[in-house]
Formats: C-alpha cells, structure tokens, sequence
C-alpha cells in the first residue's frame, strides 16, 4: 500500500497543506499555541462524535487528517467555518481546529489516516 511522505520543515506554523494520499485529500494543519488551548478548551461532552484533541493528535502542533467531509464526502475549506477550523461548503458542516464536527449535517470528526512521525517528516499510510 502506498505511503506518502511529507517534509514538515516546509509547513510554517499556522499554515494548513493539503496532500493526496490514495486518491484521497489530507489535511496537515501546523497548529500554534493559540490553537492548541482552544482545541483543548472544548467540552467533549456537548461534542456529537465526543473525542479529546489528545485523542485525534500524536502531536499537538500537527493535525493530520482526511480532507472528506464525513457527511456526503465533500472536500472542506481551511481557515473557514463557525469553528475556527475547516467548513464543508455543500450542505454546511463546520468542524473545529481538531476536525471535530460542530454544527452542519456531518456525523462524525474528520477521519484520521495511519501515520507516523520520522524526525522531520510525517509519513502517511
Ligand atoms: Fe459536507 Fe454534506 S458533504 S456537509
């Protein structure tokens, strides 16, 4: 199965890229400090898919994720939405800055692909 390697030293803090693995987007968001606190500031109980940050994170500066709107498969828009995260512009779903689902149609967090951390590099799949 095809793994992709993505060198981080080339995404600035604060930055989101979007790579294909598999024929499919993934989001990798360089998360600030700022981002950090409020994905950890969410109470997961009010949350509809309840997951802590720590749960969707290997580490907490880089969220990586699958960029398919868990509704009808859409591709979401970075930096967009109610949520300060991503927003799915073909029926409303607006997802937080850990891709958790918060409001729109969508029932589940933006899904998280298999990955591991190499030195510099994130290698997915
Ligand atoms: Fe994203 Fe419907 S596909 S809201």
């Amino acid at each position: 199965l095809a793994k992709v390697e993505v060198d981080l030293n080339t995404i600035p803090e604060g930055r989101n890229v979007t790579i294909k693995w598999r024929g499919k987007p993934v989001f990798i968001r360089h998360r600030t400090a700022g981002e950090i606190d409020e994905a950890n500031a969410v109470s997961v109980a009010e949350l509809r898919d309840p997951q802590t940050d720590s749960d969707r994170v290997q580490k907490p500066e880089w969220l990586v994720m699958l960029g398919v709107c868990t509704h009808l498969g859409c591709v979401p828009i970075g930096e967009a939405g109610d949520y300060g995260g991503w927003y799915c512009p073909c029926h409303g779903s607006h997802y937080d800055i850990s891709g958790r689902i918060r409001k729109g149609p969508a029932p589940l967090n933006l899904e998280i692909p298999t990955y591991v951390f190499d030195e510099n590099k994130v290698i997915i799949g």
